[in-house]
């Protein structure tokens, strides 16, 4: 197996962890078993990826369409999140890590919302990794909302329509500070994008992986760089040209 190269590593990874409720069952427990284990890949994951170098992290917490979950998962993966943020504050600072969020954080409950601010102003100064969790995020809610501001702004007179750019919509996504992801991840198996970053992945690198979330771990993280690393990313361009490009 080829190495990773510490010279070309993605800036900015995303990930979707799933899988946690098949690797309860798979054990015979409750699905909240397998939030609590997904924790202990957030965590070491989280840390994995500050030792390797990487810039950004973004990890799929929790969607739009898990609203529709019955309400003893949501409340107990919502007490999970106020546990795991105010216990891990210390450790993202010790670590240098700042924490951001994305997603319509007004629908989560107000204690939540209240660590999350807390972590979130406490870390702010970091100058290490930023992981950036997408809670209550969905693509479509995110492009609708910046499609909102956008339209406000034209009718406030404050930008003409002609003026429009990709430029202005990224500027207007949560994720307007960050660079786009050049690599994916999904666990689990399934080979979708469950309403995730869809503006943002337009041009990354997928990695699907049949590993469960909770067994997901820094080797798991280094086989998905390396696959990404093994890629030609061409951009529409043929190879003759990149092969120019590198060499001009
Ligand atoms: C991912 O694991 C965690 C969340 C979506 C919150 P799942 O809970 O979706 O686990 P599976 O897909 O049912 O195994
Ligand atoms: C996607 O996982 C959302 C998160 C990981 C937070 P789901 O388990 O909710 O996605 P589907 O239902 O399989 O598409
Ligand atoms: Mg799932």
């Amino acid at each position: 197996m080829s190495k990773l190269d510490k010279n070309r590593l993605p800036k900015h990874i995303a990930v979707i962890m799933d899988g946690n409720g098949r690797w309860a069952k798979n054990k015979g427990k409750a699905r909240v078993f397998g939030h609590k284990n997904g924790v202990e890949s957030v965590r070491a994951i989280t840390e994995s990826a500050a030792e390797i170098g990487i810039e950004y992290l973004t990890l799929y917490a929790f969607s739009t369409e898990n609203w529709n979950r019955p309400k003893a998962e949501i409340t107990a993966l919502m007490t999970l999140l106020v546990l795991t943020i105010s216990k891990e504050t210390k450790t993202l600072n010790k670590n240098n890590i700042r924490l951001h969020a994305i997603g319509n954080l007004d629908n989560l409950p107000i204690n939540c919302t209240k660590e999350l601010e807390n972590a979130i102003a406490s870390t702010a100064k970091n100058t290490g990794l930023n992981l950036i969790l997408a809670l209550s995020y969905s693509a479509k809610w995110e492009i609708t909302e910046a499609t909102k501001l956008i339209a406000k702004k034209i009718q406030d007179n404050e930008i003409q329509l002609a003026d429009i750019t990709e430029d202005t919509i990224q500027k207007h996504l949560c994720t307007a500070k960050f660079p786009d992801p050049e690599l994916l991840i999904r666990t689990s198996g399934e080979c979708r994008i469950s309403n995730f970053l869809l503006w943002q992945i337009a041009y990354s690198e997928l990695y699907f992986t049949p590993t469960l979330w909770p067994d997901f771990r820094k080797n798991d993280l280094e086989e998905a760089i390396i696959s990404y690393q093994n890629r030609e990313r061409r951009f529409g361009k043929i190879s003759e040209q990149l092969e120019t490009d590198n060499n001009s």
